[in-house]
């Protein structure tokens, strides 16, 4: 039996110490120290030896297995390190060795601009709004004052959905003078840019899509010196000190008095030149008072409050502000021009 438990002892050293991985380890231990393994199958017959010869026998058998459960602690030990190792060395990062270039994009020279123009009117005080592209003829134009004859009405000129004329792509921004009006408390100062559609040919100054930016101030007191002063400050920020301007009049039905509102041409400077088709002036924005019948339609009494709007074409103002010569370049969206600004 000591000869047994001398055997077991230095085979089962050996293979730990060779087994290669985890696996082969436990398959040792219970092969070894299990229940049915070697050792216990020696243990067991421990009944059949004399009183005098079991406690020397008993103490071998438990130094054999002290032995035993120690090489498999060491050889564990020694497996996970390596496998350790093995996993820091295929995990090295070099920080060292430059990144993947990523080709980013370009922001738009007519979104820059917008921006520029959100940033000049919130600095005013002016809250940003978002509002329907799909729109009611009743918002475009019933409560925009626009008569049931208005020429803009017309199927030729307008995108509408249903044969009843009620549901269009709106051709204005204005509406959202309507939507302001009915949400807001007063006082209100808003700004609301966004795209508008006209049945329009393409051509260097025409798109049947375009911008619009929208703005609107309703308070007590306000007048027509607000409107001027305003938008010639803002064209200042946008285009630099000096900049020059002048209000046309013109008729709108949802303002009165109403406006037209040019820039001097940045090609010529006022000269005329093919840019500005010989004017020396590039119209920029319709502006007027608001229409008291407007105002009575959203409930608000015109002899308490006043209130001015503007609907300017903003990528007519990109195009000032960049010097763009043709509309269609800022809807080509060819990389080598939008990447110039
Ligand atoms: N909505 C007008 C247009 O599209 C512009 C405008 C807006 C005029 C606000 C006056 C007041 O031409």
């Amino acid at each position: 039996m000591k000869e047994q438990l001398a055997n077991i002892r230095a085979q089962a050293i050996r293979a730990m110490e060779q087994a290669q991985d985890t696996a082969a380890l436990e398959a040792l231990r219970v092969q070894y120290l299990g229940k049915k393994g070697a050792l216990t199958a020696v243990l067991k017959r421990m009944g059949s030896l004399t009183a005098e010869e079991r406690p020397a026998m008993g103490q071998l058998a438990n130094e054999v297995r002290s032995a035993l459960e120690e090489a498999l602690e060491a050889r564990s030990k020694k497996l996970e390190a390596q496998a350790l190792e093995a996993r820091l060395k295929a995990e090295t990062l070099d920080v060292t060795i430059p990144g993947t270039p990523v080709a980013l994009g370009h922001r738009h020279p007519m979104y820059i601009a917008l921006d520029e123009i959100k940033d000049i009117f919130v600095g005013m005080g002016f809250e940003v709004l978002d509002g329907p592209e799909v729109e009611l003829s009743y918002y475009n134009f019933d409560r925009l004052n626009a008569e049931a004859d208005h020429p803009s009405r017309d199927w030729s000129d307008t995108f509408y959905f249903d044969a009843d004329s009620r549901v269009m792509l709106r051709s204005q921004t204005s509406p959202m003078q309507v939507h302001a009006m009915e949400k807001k408390e007063l006082p209100i100062r808003i700004l609301a840019p966004g795209r508008v559609y006209r049945k329009d040919e393409v051509d260097a100054t025409h798109s049947p899509m375009f911008h619009q930016v929208e703005g609107m101030v309703i308070d007590k007191g306000i007048t027509m010196a607000d409107l001027k002063g305003t938008l010639n400050a803002v064209m200042e920020q946008l285009f630099g000190p000096g900049t020059v301007t002048r209000f046309r009049p013109h008729h709108f039905p949802f303002t009165e008095p109403s406006c037209e509102m040019d820039v001097q041409c940045h090609k010529c400077g006022g000269e005329g030149c093919p840019t500005c088709k010989g004017e020396g002036w590039i119209e920029v924005l319709g502006a007027g008072m608001i229409h008291p019948s407007v105002l009575e339609m959203s409930g608000i009494d015109p002899n308490v409050y006043s209130g001015w709007a503007f609907g300017m074409g903003l990528e007519r103002l990109a195009m000032r502000r960049f010097k763009i010569t043709d509309l269609r370049l800022i809807f080509e969206n060819d990389i080598r021009f939008l990447e110039q600004f």
